[in-house]
């Protein structure tokens, strides 16, 4: 099978650690960081799904305010006193979320091969801009496509279309590489060659269709370039 001419990868919990705002989220409100971190992420992820499928995208908004909207939700439901600093200083962490270490080595080894390589995100262009900028891969990536200006989010069919629009490649051609199983997955339907990082040791979805390959870390890509 020919080897993809690109990979991209999915932003948030992929290439960034979103559980990595459970330090501070930790130190704001002790004993509940990691209870945070994770309603936080699930209703972030559940706000997109609301605005892509209702109304024809009427009610669409960018993925910041669906992570504000997200954060709010969250401290309420764990009753926790989200006062206007905390707020700024959480999501300000979200604006620089750690770096997963081996995403330079990797994108460089991708590079090395001749690899197209880029981020599709539901992320919008300043948040990924940031986060890009402050992992310093910038020089390492080809494209950095948002879905933004579809107006819609992942798992939408226009959103996957963005990589072979992007790069003028088929998809069979393309890898894409989430950590988030419900990426992979609807990646794979749409047609890409999918890497799944399963990095917290989850089940893959339970829909009938697999990635084509699931490691536990971003160096697993080059799996798809082994002879
Ligand atoms: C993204 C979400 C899925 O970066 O985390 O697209």
């Amino acid at each position: 099978m020919e080897k993809p001419r690109a990979v991209l990868f999915d932003a948030y919990g992929t290439l960034f650690d979103v559980y990595s705002v459970g330090l501070l989220a930790e130190q704001l409100f002790p004993g509940q960081g990691q209870a945070l971190g994770v309603l936080w992420r699930d209703k972030q992820i559940e706000y997109t799904r609301l605005v892509t499928t209702s109304n024809h995208g009427a009610h669409y908004q960018p993925f910041w305010a669906l992570t504000r909207a997200g954060l709010r939700y969250a401290c309420k439901k764990l009753a926790l006193d989200l006062t206007p600093a905390r707020e700024e200083q959480l999501m300000n962490q979200y604006r620089h979320l750690s770096a997963f270490p081996e995403n330079r080595d990797v994108l460089q080894a991708l590079k090395a091969r001749g690899v197209v390589t880029g981020i599709l995100s539901n992320g919008d262009p300043d948040m990924l801009a940031v986060a890009v900028k402050s992992a310093g891969l910038d020089d390492l990536l080809d494209h950095v496509l948002s879905v933004d200006s579809l107006r819609k989010y992942k798992t939408h069919p226009d959103c996957y279309a963005l990589g072979p629009q992007a790069t003028g490649l088929d998809v069979k051609q393309m890898a894409f590489v989430s950590c988030n199983a419900w990426d992979a997955l609807a990646a794979t339907w749409y047609g890409y060659r999918t890497l799944w990082v399963n990095r917290y040791q989850m089940p893959f979805e339970e829909l009938g269709t697999q990635p084509t390959r699931t490691g536990s870390n971003l160096r697993d890509v080059l799996g798809f370039f082994e002879s």
